[in-house]
């Protein structure tokens, strides 16, 4: 039996999301995704982009069986799953050449560790030019919507080391490793897709 497994919210966002990453992504792109949950974005991606490598992650075994059993969905395009945390100390020293990474919906649901493993490994692995895609909701002071300030206190709630970020500490923590904020894209749902570019 097939063990992909499926997100309603992946099933909603699928498709806006790859509307974007489709138009931005460079051509013959290897792209490195972080949390890549269910695996579906990949297949939505690749599908409008047949001419990408994507490589699926998860620090989760069942997340990444999923991942690998929606890999015949674009065959070729989308490599065996590979065991990466943000928090690991140098999760990217095995990782090899890339042209993008894409991380949707990690950053609030993992200590701020590994926002900060995140953006040190884009450090790492990109070079000047070249993009990391952050998906997700976030806080933007007085103008963050009431259903993200909710989220935010029932991820809390959940585990005290969890929660919505605030845009600001991600810009700063993204800054520090030499990116710039190219574009804040407003998604469906008060999420947004932001874009951080090497300089
Ligand atoms: C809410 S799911 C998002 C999955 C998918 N990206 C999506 O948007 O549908 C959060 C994912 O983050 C992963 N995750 C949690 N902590 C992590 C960490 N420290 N490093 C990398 N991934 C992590 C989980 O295993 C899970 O697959």
């Amino acid at each position: 039996m097939s063990e992909r497994l499926y997100s309603p919210s992946a099933g909603r966002n699928s498709g806006p999301i790859s509307d974007v990453l489709s138009e931005r992504i460079v051509p013959k792109a290897k792209v490195l995704e972080i949390a890549s949950g269910t695996g579906e974005h990949a297949v939505a991606v690749c599908q409008k982009r047949t001419d990408i490598i994507w490589q699926p992650s998860d620090p989760d075994a069942k997340s990444r069986r999923s991942q690998d059993a929606w890999r015949s969905a674009c065959p070729g395009q989308i490599l065996p799953s590979i065991p990466i945390s943000m928090t690991e100390f140098e999760w990217w020293a095995t990782i090899g050449d890339i042209n993008a990474i894409y991380c949707a919906n990690m950053i609030h649901i993992a200590p701020w560790e590994a926002a900060l493993g995140l953006a040190e490994g884009a450090g790492q692995l990109l070079q000047s030019g070249q993009s990391l895609f952050l998906y997700g909701p976030f806080l933007e002071g007085e103008s963050t919507a009431q259903s993200n300030l909710d989220f935010d206190q029932s991820l809390q709630f959940r585990n005290s080391t969890w929660g919505v970020r605030s845009l600001d500490s991600v810009k700063h923590i993204f800054a520090d490793m030499g990116f710039n904020l190219e574009a804040r894209i407003e998604m469906p749902a008060e999420n947004l897709l932001l874009v951080f570019s090497k300089a």
